[in-house]
Order: C-alpha cells, then sequence, then structure tokens
C-alpha cells in the first residue's frame, strides 16, 4: 500500500491516543451535537423507564466528530457494557457470531465503520437485529441444517462516514439515525479547554479560540493539536500559553489560519494551477495527490466543502472564488 494512504485502523488507534484522558464519559460533559444529545437523551430514559434495550443507533458524518465517544456515552449513561469492533475486522459470518453470543442483555455493540460490513456478515446481522436471534448453518450440501440461536437483546450502535452507502436494508433496521455535524467555534475552543485542564495545562481563552480555528471544527484534531501545543510549550518551559506563541506553534506544525495542511494546500493548488480551477473529476484528485478517491471524499473534502472551498458540479469540483481569495491567488483564469 501507498506510504501516503493511512488505513482506517491506523486512524483508529490514532484517534485512542489522541483522545486518551480527555474524552468524555457523560452527555454533561459531551460538548457540543445538541440535538443529537437531546434526542439520545429522551430515547434512552424511555428505554429505561420500560426496562428494554435501546433501539439500534446508527451515527453517521465526517470522521474526528465523536462516534466513537458517543457510542461509549450510549452504553455508560445506559449502565450497560460496550463491545467495539469494526466491519472490515469483521471477515466472516462466524466472527460476528462469536461477538453477538458474548453479549449480555441491554449491551451495546459497537460497529465502527459499518458500511464495510460483507454481504455474508450483514445478512446475519438482520435477524439478530430484528428478532434478536442467529440463523447458524451446520454442515454442508444435502446434509445442511439451519439452527435458531437466540439472542439476548442488544443495542447496535453503528457508525460510518458514508450513510449513503449502506445498504438500505440495514438503515433500515436502525431505530435511530444521528447525524453528527461540524462544531461551532465556541463548542470547539470550549472543547479545547476542557482537554487542556484534563492535560493539566493552561491556556488563554484566545489561545483556545486561536486553536480551535485551525482545528476544522474537529474536536479529534483540536485535541491533537493542543497536545503538539503543549508539547511546544514545554520545551519552551512555559506552563501556560499566549495567543501569539499558540498561532506561532501552529505555524511550525504547518496548520494554516483555517486548519489547512500541507496536503489541502498542495490539492488545491493543483486544482487551480493544473485544471484551471476546474470542474476536475474526484478520480483525477486523488491520483494527483497519490491518495485513495475514498480518502478524498471522506477526510480532505467534507471540510474544503464546508468552508466553501470546494463546490460539488455534476462535472466535477471547482475551486471556488473563496479559495482564491484565501490564497492570494489572481482570479480564475489569470494563475
Ligand atoms: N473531546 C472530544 N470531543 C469532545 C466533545 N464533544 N466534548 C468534550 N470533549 C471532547
Amino acid at each position: 500500500m501507498d506510504d501516503r494512504v493511512i488505513s482506517q485502523e491506523a486512524l483508529n488507534a490514532e484517534e485512542e491516543r489522541v483522545d486518551q484522558g480527555v474524552r468524555p464519559l457523560s452527555f454533561d460533559d459531551y460538548i457540543g451535537q445538541e440535538q443529537v444529545k437531546r434526542n439520545l437523551r429522551v430515547f434512552i430514559e424511555a428505554a429505561k423507564m420500560r426496562e428494554e434495550s435501546l433501539d439500534h443507533v446508527l451515527l453517521y458524518g465526517p470522521p474526528g466528530l465523536g462516534k466513537t465517544t458517543l457510542a461509549a456515552i450510549i452504553a455508560n449513561e445506559m449502565n450497560v457494557n460496550i463491545k467495539t469492533t469494526s466491519g472490515p475486522a469483521i471477515e466472516r459470518p462466524g466472527d460476528l457470531a462469536a461477538i453477538l453470543t458474548t453479549l449480555e442483555p441491554g449491551d451495546v455493540l459497537f460497529i465502527d465503520e459499518i458500511h464495510r460490513l460483507n454481504r455474508a456478515v450483514e445478512e446475519v446481522l438482520y435477524p439478530a437485529m430484528e428478532d434478536f436471534c442467529l440463523d447458524i448453518v451446520i454442515g454442508k450440501g444435502t446434509e445442511a441444517k439451519s439452527v435458531r440461536l437466540d439472542l439476548p437483546p442488544f443495542t447496535l450502535v453503528g457508525a460510518t462516514t458514508r450513510a449513503g452507502m449502506l445498504s438500505a436494508p440495514l438503515r433500515d433496521r436502525f431505530g435511530v439515525l444521528s447525524r453528527l455535524e461540524y462544531y461551532s467555534l465556541d463548542e470547539l475552543a470550549r472543547i479545547v479547554q476542557r482537554s487542556s485542564q484534563l492535560l493539566s495545562f493552561d491556556m488563554e481563552q484566545a489561545s483556545a479560540f486561536e486553536l480551535a480555528r485551525r482545528s476544522r471544527a474537529t474536536p479529534r484534531i483540536a485535541n491533537r493539536l493542543l497536545r503538539r501545543v503543549r508539547d511546544f510549550a514545554q520545551v519552551n518551559g512555559v506552563t501556560s500559553i499566549a495567543v501569539d506563541e499558540t498561532s506561532e506553534a501552529l505555524e511550525q506544525l504547518q496548520v494554516d489560519r483555517l486548519g489547512l495542511d500541507p496536503n489541502d494546500v498542495r490539492l488545491l493548488t493543483m486544482i487551480a494551477h493544473k485544471f484551471n480551477g476546474g470542474p476536475v473529476g474526484v478520480e483525477t484528485m486523488a491520483a494527483m495527490v497519490g491518495e485513495e478517491t475514498e480518502t478524498i471524499e471522506e477526510v480532505y473534502e467534507p471540510y474544503l466543502l464546508q468552508i466553501g472551498f470546494l463546490q460539488r458540479t455534476p462535472r466535477g469540483r471547482l475551486l471556488t472564488p473563496l479559495a482564491y481569495e484565501h490564497f492570494g491567488w489572481a482570479s480564475q483564469g489569470e494563475v
């Protein structure tokens, strides 16, 4: 594999590391996603009142917004255990059966990247979700027999960056569909301040805002940058960091005023210079920067669309005047 392509497993490990020690454990400590939280609180309270398992929940949205964190909070608030796995990790129906048969009543099964489950595994999941039972085939050929096993009631929490890639039968079996949104500047600054306190590191409010501004509206990025800024402060022998020092550290990390890193800049520069601003197809963009199409669509593009630097058109992606302005490039056609 191209070493610039980061595997999802590596990303998940990175997420664990970045979030270690700062991940909120309850809704009260979880900042932002107000609508999602408000609804989930009601569904959890109702399920507890009825002494039932919570209905299956699908969390979807761009990477780094807290889907894994929310799954853990759901389990905490329901007072049940959580078992965590991911779509690509479940290769065979037997792998899923092995997990399902270890669940206790009410437990949460969290499947990250659920859109990457294969068809055979999905088929086992349907009756498990719908009727809490497992249909397994014993033997081969004419001797094959189907046996039905009962499972305890459980809650499947699925997470995906691509709700559109889920098959309709799977999507239809979730009772709760929650879309996570990018965080506001204010929410992200509060997350930075909360995390810095947990890391015993003082950040002036203006510094927290500066860091938030450069974090692509994404807590995982904010927490990662916070740790790096803390490294700069530590080496410089300070326990609190002012806004100028924060900006300086972030410049050193090559994160620009809007949170764009050298990879984004390379991508946008190529669209401007080699394709005269587009439109350019996503496969071409991927080839230009040596990434997979999926990485462009799931990691790079959502934020660039969100800040209005890219526009989707039927003929491909188009660079907007805002992007030209940000980089100080001459208007389209003149670069
Ligand atoms: N750390 C990562 N995401 C968070 C959130 N939404 N609230 C508080 N801390 C976080």
